[in-house]
């Protein structure tokens, strides 16, 4: 049977970026792989063409699929609209839904473009570190939320950050065992000296630990982390943590990386089924103008084969090639030095594909 793909491109250079991983599916189809393909709408799309950011009719073809490709939702055109339907909520809308608990977003620095990232090279130079970030608890979806007046009546509006034991074990389990196949460190990062929940993250996480005894745990202050992480990345291996400071940590990395437009992510449930998108956002600025890094969203496809279809062999494929076009010279604007040749969205996708080409 077909491996069954959802395709969601959403807004802005969500549909270009998207346009180019499709090519890539195009050629492993071709070559006698088993998937097939179709296109739901999500984000802004979603509520153009229906509505509603998450409709029913993606949330059933999201549902039906084995996996789920997604390019980058929201915009300006929908920054005015009430917050139960601007695209956000869509993206967040279906991770819950699908339960999509494990956020992985890796941060690896490709040598090829070591000059684009703000860093010394010495600080970056062959970084590779995994971000584990929790993705359906914490103050994202807690509750309750909303606004109120406090005892002055003054109006104040209120979020509330938890986690329950079970929550923190999950993904415990999930970060200490990718730390057993890398290089067996695993850094916790949490606000234990403030926060309540991060009392209990961290107690879940030694109290798990104890069933790693070859992984080496280690915990960092959420604040630490982000000195840290411009200061020494790559004392780090795998680093795990909640929802808001992952979100928050997962883009200080991508600068490690040197674009934003290179780092690609999966969203996991229990069973691996997971959502794969570039970690960067739709890019208004240049929408429509052929100019966006499609490399994040092809890069998303391999993590889609690595994790979801167990097809290791593929994903270091598809990331080979990457290094290939890196290493012929192939650069996007965001990755373009002083002086290089700069190529569009498409001759990007068409370097990918010849690269892949057996
Ligand atoms: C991300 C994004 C989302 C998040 C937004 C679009 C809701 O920033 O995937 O990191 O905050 O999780
Ligand atoms: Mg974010």
């Amino acid at each position: 049977m077909n491996k069954k793909i959802l395709i969601l491109p959403g807004d802005y250079i969500g549909t270009e970026i998207m346009a180019e991983a499709v090519k890539v599916l195009e050629l492993l189809k071709a070559e006698g792989e088993k998937i097939e393909w179709s296109f739901g709408h999500l984000g802004g799309a979603a509520y153009d063409a229906e509505g509603h950011p998450y409709p029913p009719s993606t949330q059933k073809a999201a549902c039906e699929a084995d996996a789920i490709l997604m390019g980058a939702v929201g915009g300006p055109k929908y920054d005015s609209l009430p917050r139960a339907v601007r695209p956000e909520q869509g993206i967040l809308g279906i991770r819950k839904d699908l339960g999509l608990f494990a956020n992985l977003r890796p941060a690896l620095a490709y040598e090829e473009l070591a000059a684009a990232s703000s860093f010394k090279p010495e600080v970056i130079a062959g970084l590779d570190i995994l971000i584990l970030r929790e993705l359906t608890g914490d103050i994202y979806f807690g509750q309750p939320r909303g606004r109120r007046s406090n005892a002055e009546g003054a109006e104040e509006g209120y979020d509330t950050m938890h986690y329950s034991r079970p929550e923190v074990e999950r993904i415990a389990h999930v970060a200490f065992q990718a730390a057993q196949k890398r290089n067996k460190r695993l850094c916790s990062v949490d606000k234990e000296n403030v926060l309540e929940t991060s009392r209990l993250w961290r107690e879940v996480v030694i109290e798990v630990g104890k069933q790693y005894p070859d992984v080496a745990l280690s915990h960092m202050y959420v604040d630490n982390a982000a000195m840290q992480l411009v200061k020494n990345p790559k004392q780090f291996d795998v680093i795990v943590t909640g929802n808001i400071f992952g979100d928050i940590l997962s883009d200080e990395a991508s600068m490690l990386a040197g674009s934003i437009g290179m780092l690609p992510s999966a969203s996991l449930d229990v069973n691996n089924k997971g959502l794969y998108e570039p970690i960067h956002g739709s890019a208004p600025d240049i929408a429509g103008q052929g100019k966006a890094n499609p490399l994040a969203t092809i890069l998303s496809v391999g993590m889609m084969f690595r994790y979801t279809f167990n097809r290791a062999d593929l994903a270091d494929r598809i990331d080979a090639a990457v290094k290939q076009v890196l290493r012929q010279g192939k650069r996007t604007g965001d990755i373009a030095q002083p002086g290089e040749r700069i190529i569009g969205t498409k001759e990007m996708g068409d370097a990918v594909v010849a690269a892949l080409k057996k």
